[in-house]
């Protein structure tokens, strides 16, 4: 089955509005493990919101599945990332106003100063992920940079007014995985995933990945993380592709 990244940037969200420490985002991450999540991402940002740098230390030292850091491409970001190593680092734009990652990053435009950045991330043996709209342009400018994946933005579906606009997004997502395929990418998937909308994205063919943060963090909170986590593996496995 497709490989379940879990966000825990919210968790850091609730220790900062108080500034103390609890709840310590590497301990949902423990939790989170042991809930059955494949994968641990958090988002280290340029202006310390939520996860820090000591979250970002212990989380390389404890977390025991895969670590994938989301990034802006600033340079104190990129030598931190260098210096920490996870296994995956997810590129994204970043904006000091918004609430959170809103669309992706414009690969196109910003190629050159990307493709330093994934130059130095392999080097190190990161692999790189760059955060994208389901856009053709975008894909292939990624795959140019030296991406080994692309994490397709799925705002668009999960925002959909309608039946119909869901499905188109689904059409725009599918055709998005056989271009990426067919330059070699590995296709993850993030961005507004609950436990009402995964299912239809979970049955799509091609997604190795889903990074979820919100929903799981939410339901946690009346459930406890562990149990959060397994109830969206359990949808992932039982939606998954038929092979
Ligand atoms: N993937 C990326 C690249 C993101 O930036 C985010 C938000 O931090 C997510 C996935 C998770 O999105 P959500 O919190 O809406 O599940």
């Amino acid at each position: 089955m497709a490989c379940l990244g879990v966000n825990i940037d919210h968790v850091a969200t609730v220790r900062q509005a108080r500034k103390t420490d609890e709840p310590d985002p590497v301990w949902a991450a423990v939790e989170a493990e042991l809930g059955g999540a494949h994968c641990i991402t958090f988002h280290l940002r340029e202006d310390r919101r939520h996860i820090n740098d000591r979250d970002a230390r212990l989380l390389k030292e404890t977390v025991a599945t895969k670590l994938n850091m989301e990034m802006a491409i600033a340079p104190e970001i990129v030598d931190i990332a260098c210096g920490l190593s996870p296994d995956q680092c997810t590129l994204v734009p970043e904006r000091r106003e918004e609430l959170t990652t809103e669309g992706g990053l414009d690969v196109v435009r910003h190629a050159k100063a990307i493709g330093e950045v994934v130059k130095r991330m392999k080097d190190q043996g990161i692999v790189a992920s760059a955060f994208i709209e389901p856009d053709n342009a975008q894909i292939a400018a990624s795959a140019d940079c030296g991406f080994h994946a692309i994490e397709l933005w799925t705002g668009g579906y999960a925002h959909a007014k309608s039946a119909e606009e869901a499905r188109a997004t689904i059409g725009k997502l599918r055709a998005a995985i056989g271009m990426a395929k067919s330059h070699g990418l590995e296709v993850h998937a993030g961005h507004g995933l609950t436990y009402r909308n995964v299912a239809k994205l979970a049955a799509v063919e091609g997604f190795s990945e889903f990074n979820i943060g919100h929903s799981i963090v939410s339901r946690a909170m009346f459930v406890g993380m562990r149990a959060a986590v397994a109830e969206m593996v359990r949808l992932l496995k039982e939606n998954e592709p038929s092979q």
